[in-house]
């Protein structure tokens, strides 16, 4: 995420993947047999076994197969990170996040719902339902990743929580713990980390809750022990390490329209043709790819990051500039 105080978005020569890490990434795949008809859960690390991680979707759902082979390496993916509790550079998660305690882990659920409470990750994410689904990342400072998340759909959890009519929105926020996340003592952000959807948003398929990605436990610095994914909005939508979930009956505020309202609006849908007041959004560097000597692949950022299929009718009627 971008802050004023600091031009974070700027790629260092450091932040580049070397071209040796690209090419082991081919390597990984084909060792994992994702590029086949295999999928990542012969890799997957104790407590997700080969077993519970469904590898044949139900046809109804998008699993993203067709992206299987422009997935982003597993170094990009765990070593350029926004994690802003741990600091706020690309490297801090990595180096810092060991300090999380993922287990145990306890969610609190309260608000418009039939069964609020205290939940543990297992209690929440049914286990025997996890997928694998390759999703086209876009962070809103411009660059993008293709990551295999493994998780359920987010509406298997809002079943199970029972939100009755008056939740029109849901609400998540991230642990505050100045020990085990060092970069909370840097007031940047008002600490819990928020991010909220409208319950249909919600409720969409696409949207999942991940606990996983390519076929192992999500590592602390990708928001163990689980976090929000949602492929047709900006990256800072899939809020990491989720402590509370609260159904809410009016638009939630979260962190980052909090800290600069006119630069990150709620929806904060991928749109090529809305451009951040500093920057433009109709392209996007792809993290990994090389166009050639030196340079990072570079492709035109897409409506809802290609999702419009699935997601644009969510938004029939509604201005979009308005609502960026
Ligand atoms: N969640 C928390 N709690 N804190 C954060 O700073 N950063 C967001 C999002 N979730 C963030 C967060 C931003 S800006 C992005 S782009 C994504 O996480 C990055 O996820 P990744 O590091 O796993 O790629």
């Amino acid at each position: 995420m971008l802050i004023k105080i600091k031009n974070s978005w700027d790629l260092k020569e450091s932040d580049v993947t070397s071209e040796a890490n690209f090419l082991s990434r081919r390597k990984f795949i084909q060792a994992a047999g994702i590029m086949g008809a295999g999928t990542a859960a012969s890799i997957m690390v104790p407590s997700m076994t080969n077993a519970q991680i469904a590898s044949k979707p139900g046809s109804n759902k998008y699993d993203g197969r067709d992206l299987a082979d422009q997935q982003t390496s597993l170094d990009d993916i765990m070593s350029y990170n926004n994690f802003y509790e741990f600091g706020v550079d690309k490297g801090d998660p990595m180096a810092k996040a060991h300090t999380l305690i993922t287990d145990p882990w306890s969610v609190t659920v309260e608000g418009h719902c039939e069964n609020p409470g205290e939940y543990s990750v297992e209690d929440l994410v049914d286990h025997n339902a996890l997928e694998e689904r390759i999703y086209r990342m876009r962070c809103v400072e411009a660059w993008s990743m293709v990551i295999p998340w493994v998780g359920v759909s987010l509406s298997q959890v809002i079943n199970k929580l029972k939100p009755t009519a008056k939740a029109k929105y849901i609400y998540f926020e991230t642990l505050v713990d100045k020990k085990q996340m060092p970069g909370q003592v840097n007031r940047v952000i008002r600490w819990p980390y928020r991010e909220g959807l409208r319950m249909d948003e919600a409720m969409n398929p696409l949207a999942i809750m991940a606990v996983g990605l390519y076929g192992r436990k999500l590592t602390k610095q990708n928001g163990a022990p689980l976090r929000m994914v949602v492929p047709w909005k900006y990256g800072f939508k899939g809020i990491k390490s989720i402590v509370k979930i609260s159904f809410v009956e009016k638009q939630p505020v979260s962190s980052w329209m909090r800290l600069q309202s006119e630069e990150y609006g709620f929806y904060a849908n991928v749109n090529p043709r809305v451009s951040h007041p500093r920057w433009s959004q109709s392209k996007e560097r792809r993290i990994g790819e090389f166009t050639g000597i030196g340079g990072l692949s570079r492709q035109k950022t897409l409506m809802f990051n290609g999702y419009g299929e699935q997601v644009a009718h969510l938004y029939d009627g509604m201005n979009l500039r308005r609502n960026f």
